[in-house]
């Protein structure tokens, strides 16, 4: 099998155990109150690349995997990165009606609905992750920990806030950094952690190298997101394209133009992937899906 094909088989693989993990998961549609449960399901369900499941299971691959705590990250992130995709798309954020090629939560059902589904993904990926594992305690608290300083104030919310306060503001390339880093970095960052702290075997010295890894894959994942806002179309994003535009957002794009937009991200992942040589042919994963990174179409 070529390289491209062998990567698109394992990928197909993880995204149906991530699907099958999050189905088990998530509280059934015919538990009280209904449509909460139907609308968790309908934003979480069938759809997305699973990035953030792929590389907690590909960090998991360096050692010797606990692999309840494995499958129990590879659903929590995804639940809080569903999240805060669905709050995102709210109109008092970036109102967007069109999500993985569905209509939005708030759109498909209403705005209260979206914000309590948010709430309810997000304590339940918490719940999910405190879960008996067999793990040492204080490797499973690390997740813990991981996983809500990632999403909070200071990881992704914060991101998410810095955003919306700079809609119509031209920023500078350290504050654009420091935002992409924390909206869309943060949570890349931490399923990276997840998927090594589930590895009794790594060391510390070893989970800091795969977070340095992992700080420029998050930051590259959105310039990228940012080139695809402008160069791809609405059907092949699955959300509108040329959105950040339309609501004037600062972007790579904006800052330095779409080719030096796509040629630093690409300079982010050579130097990522250039990181987790020591690990060597147990990396092949990481290694790859750094490279999706920057080849993606949506
Ligand atoms: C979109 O994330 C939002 C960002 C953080 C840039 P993804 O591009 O990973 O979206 P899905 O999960 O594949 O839908
Ligand atoms: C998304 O940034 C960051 C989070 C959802 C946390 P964007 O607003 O650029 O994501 P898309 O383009 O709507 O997916
Ligand atoms: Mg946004
Ligand atoms: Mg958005
Ligand atoms: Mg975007």
């Amino acid at each position: 099998m070529n390289p491209e094909n062998e990567l698109k088989t394992w990928q197909q693989k993880a995204q149906a155990q991530t699907e099958l993990l999050l189905a088990h998961f998530l509280p059934s549609e015919s538990q009280v109150p209904h449509t909460l449960h139907e609308a968790m399901r309908y934003v979480t369900l069938g759809g997305g690349k699973r990035l953030r499941p792929l590389l907690v299971l590909a960090a998991s691959e360096l050692g010797e995997a606990n692999q309840n705590a494995v499958e129990q990250a590879m659903a929590a992130i995804e639940m809080v990165h569903v999240y805060s995709l669905v709050h995102d798309d709210m109109p008092a954020m970036d109102n967007d009606s069109l999500r993985r090629g569905k209509p939005t939560c708030h759109v498909q059902y209403d705005e209260a609905t979206a914000l309590l589904v948010g709430d309810a993904l997000q304590t339940q990926a918490f719940n999910v992750l405190s879960r008996p594992t067999g793990l040492p305690a204080e490797r499973q608290l690390a997740m813990l920990s991981t996983l809500a300083q990632a999403s909070g104030s200071l990881g992704m919310a914060g991101g998410q806030a810095i955003d919306l306060a700079n809609v119509g503001k031209a920023m500078n390339q350290a504050e654009l950094e420091q935002m992409h880093s924390l909206k869309t970095g943060a949570l890349i960052r931490a399923a990276v952690a997840l998927g090594a702290l589930s590895c009794p075997d790594l060391t510390p010295a070893q989970i800091q190298t795969l977070d340095r890894y992992a700080a420029k894959l998050g930051l590259a994942f959105q310039v990228i997101d940012d080139v695809l806002d402008c160069e791809a179309d609405t059907a092949t994003l699955g959300k509108t394209a040329g959105k950040d535009s339309d609501n004037n957002k600062p972007t790579y794009v904006k800052l330095m133009g779409l080719h030096a937009a796509r040629i630093y991200a690409e300079t982010l992942i050579a130097e990522a992937v250039a990181l987790i040589e020591p690990f060597g042919d147990k990396a092949l994963r990481l290694r790859q899906l750094a490279e999706f990174v920057t080849a993606r179409k949506n």
